[in-house]
This record gives structure tokens, sequence and C-alpha cells, in this order.
């Protein structure tokens, strides 16, 4: 069989690139391992997918060269997506910062993008699995256990490693590597981070509780929600920060963002100085979190005999919390991959490869990587569409 463009993967970009390039009239063939498309997007947003954020700019993005998102994302912004959505009578709204979700259900988007693909006349072929890639003749060849495909464009759009069960595989990268096309090491990003067992056996009592933090490493810093877990921490906060963390680097958590506590505590130590400490720390914490706090800090119970160096050393545990995670969840449980195919290596504006025409990589698989937000979906939208305008 021969088409146009072969698309591998039908996740967002995939699906996206296959009816940019439809519209212009191209034979397009997606080929979908897993039985189902878009399975990262169906799960996304706690089922409502997060699609895009209304504040999408390059700064939210990670990689080796930051500009070269740039392109992308102005040629199909978050509002090219919004009137996409708006089109096929989607209701949606706006979470917080910008993030905008369905009001109802994830398949709405998914169901969307297998009708933008529909009206070009292509749809994914899926529980398809991909045996072999070659050069062909005038394009490449794609073998299948269902038989081989010629295309002059081949795509590539099989996401990162995140969430084996979604269908995640490496042919990204080994489609890479197959045509000499450098790979930026990956590793889970957006993922929650863990703690050894000496400091699980003193935090463990913590788990469930959730404060508004500030979480900075890596020059990065974030101002969300952060979770106390069973085996470290989560929340967006931590997500956030997790893309900038590496290994036996420490985090600083400001744990109580919105308050001095300095203040807090002298004003409690002037007014009540029969008061626990851990009853103020309760004004501006968790009670069960302030009370650890005071537990560990060996300062004076009574605030009317807490010194002013005890006093600064429950603030410093408070605001200035200084912690070593001990690895991450992993990419079982990573939203995204950090890293991919090395952005050097392909043309910001098309996708195609310096040095391999008619072999484009989009979406994930390439080393961009949008904070948590909205911004990985919008990735894939926009990078879709420019290799889609281009194939
Ligand atoms: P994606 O992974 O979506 O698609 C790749 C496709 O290729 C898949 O269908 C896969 O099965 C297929 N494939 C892989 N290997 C193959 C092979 N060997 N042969 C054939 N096909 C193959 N982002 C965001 O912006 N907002 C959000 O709310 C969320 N929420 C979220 C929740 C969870 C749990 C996860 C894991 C991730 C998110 N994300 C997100 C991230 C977002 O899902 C992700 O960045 C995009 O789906 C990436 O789109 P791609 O099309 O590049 O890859």
């Amino acid at each position: 069989m021969r088409h146009d463009v072969v698309v591998l993967g039908a996740g967002g970009a995939g699906l996206m690139c296959g009816a940019a390039a439809g519209r212009r009239g191209r034979s397009v063939l997606i080929l979908e391992h897993a039985r189902r498309p878009g399975e990262k997007i169906r799960i996304s947003g706690g089922g409502r997918c997060n699609f895009t954020n209304l504040h999408t700019s390059p700064a939210d993005f990670l990689s080796q060269n930051p500009h070269f998102c740039i392109s992308a994302l102005a040629g199909f912004t978050q509002h090219d997506f919004v009137a996409l959505v708006e089109s096929h009578g989607i209701a949606y709204h706006e979470k917080t910062l910008g993030q905008l979700f369905c009001d109802g259900s994830s398949q709405q988007i998914i169901d969307m993008l297998l009708e933008e693909c529909r009206r070009v006349g292509t749809e994914p072929l899926l529980a398809t699995r991909i045996l072999e890639v070659s050069k062909g003749v005038d394009g490449f060849v794609v073998a299948t256990d269902r038989g081989s495909h010629e295309c002059r464009a081949l795509v590539v759009a099989t996401g990162g490693l995140s969430i084996p069960k979604t269908g995640a595989s490496d042919l990204g990268y080994r489609i890479a590597r197959q045509f000499g096309i450098r790979v930026v090491p990956t590793r889970p990003a957006l993922v929650p981070l863990r703690f050894d067992q000496v400091l699980l056996n003193e935090l463990k009592d913590l788990a469930g509780i959730s404060v508004d933090a500030t979480v900075s490493c890596g020059g990065a810093r974030f101002s969300e929600a952060l979770l106390f877990t069973h085996r470290g921490l989560s929340g967006p906060a931590i997500l956030q920060v997790s893309s900038y963390w590496r290994e036996r680097e420490p985090i600083m958590v400001d744990l109580a963002r919105d308050a001095d506590v300095a203040a807090v505590l002298d004003r409690a130590r002037h007014e009540h100085p029969r008061q626990e400490l851990a009853t103020a720390l309760g004004r501006v914490l968790p009670r069960r979190l302030a009370q650890r706090i005071a537990d560990k800090s060996g300062a004076a119970i009574r605030l009317g005999d807490l010194s002013d160096r005890q006093r600064d050393a429950v603030v410093r545990s408070v605001q200035a919390w200084r912690v070593v995670p001990s690895g991450t969840e992993g990419y079982r449980m990573a939203e995204v991959t950090l890293g991919g195919v090395d952005t050097a290596e392909l043309s910001s504006k098309s996708f195609e490869a310096r040095t391999v025409p008619g072999l484009y990589f989009i979406g994930e698989v390439v080393d961009v990587t949008g904070h948590l937000g909205g911004y990985n979906f919008q990735w894939a939208w926009s990078s879709g569409h420019a290799a889609g305008v281009h194939v």
C-alpha cells in the first residue's frame, strides 16, 4: 500500500498531524499499536483533559534548545485549539492558572480529533504492530503485522515512555537512532518524588496532608499545592519541580507560602506566652503538620520560653525546609518524559530531520517538555500541526 504520509502513533500529535496533512490533500495512514487511539488524552486531567493553557508561551517548556518551540507554538496557538474545540461544540472551563478542561469528558477531545481525521478521509489503523521501518525507493517502508506500507513522508509521533500500560514505547527513539539522529537522554518528569526509608519513617504520619507551598530546585520555583504521600511528596508543586530535580540534589520548600511565620510566632509569643508552639503553628499549617514540626524542633513547648534562636529554627523548618528526595516514582507514574529526539536534528518549522529528508518527529518524542497545566497537549497540537502543513 502506498500513501503520501504514514504517521506512527494515534496520540494527540499524530491525530493532529494526520488531519492537517489530509486537509492539504495528502493521503494519510495513521498506525497505532494500541486498541484505542488517544489513550493518554482519555486518562488526562482526571478524565476531563486539561487540553491547553491560555497563557502558553515558550517559557513554559524545557528543552536543550529553549527557542526550538517558538515557531510551532506561534503557528498553531492555544487560541487556535480553543477555536477548534468550540467549532465542535465542546463545552469547557478554566479551572485555575489558565488551565482549560472539558466540562464533560476527555473522550470529547479524542472524538473531535478522530472526526477531523475522518473529514479528510483517514482514520487510525489500530492494534497494528510495527515490525520494521526502512528506507524505500522513494521514501520509507513500514512493515507491520498487517502488511507493509510505503510512504513519501514518515511522521514519528509515538510519544514518550511514561505510563507503559497506556501503550508507551521507545519506538520513536529507536527509529531516531536507526537513522543516526541523536536522542537527548530521557528521564521521567512531572512525577512524584520519593523519600528514603529513614525520612519516610519520620514523615509517614503526614501522608494525606496538603498545603499551599512554594517549592524550588535547579533555578525553578513553583507556588502550587504540595501533598505528603506514603512514599514521599506529590501534588502540582512537586510534579512541576520534578522536571528540574536531579539525583542527590535538595529541594527547598516553603510549607506556608502565604504566611510570615516569624511574625505569627512573635505576635503569639507576646499575646499568649502560655500557648503551645504547635497551637501557634496551627494558625498557618494543618494541625498534624504543625504538631510534627513543633515536636521535631526541640524548642520550648510554651511560646513564652521560646528563644529567638529557637524561633528562627522553627521558621526555617516551615519556610525553608531543605529536603533531599531519594528518587522519583519513575515512568510508571510520570506524566511526561524529559529529553528525546534532539531538536538540533530537526527543523523547528516543519519538524523534518535535517539529515533524513521525509522523516519527521513530533510531540513528546521530541526533546521539548512542558510544565504541568495543559502545556504538553498544546505542544502535541502545535508540533502536529506544524508537521501536518509541511509533509
Ligand atoms: P502520546 O503518548 O499521547 O501518543 C503516542 C501514541 O503512539 C500512543 O497512542 C501510543 O500507543 C502510540 N505508540 C507508542 N509506541 C508505539 C509503537 N511501538 N507502535 C505503534 N504505536 C505506538 N498533558 C496536558 O497537557 N494536560 C493534561 O491534563 C495531561 N494529563 C496527563 C495525565 C497523565 C496520566 C499522563 C500520563 C500524561 C498527561 N499529560 C497531560 C501529558 C500528555 O498526555 C502528553 O504530553 C501527550 O499525550 C503527548 O502526546 P503525543 O501524541 O506526543 O504522545
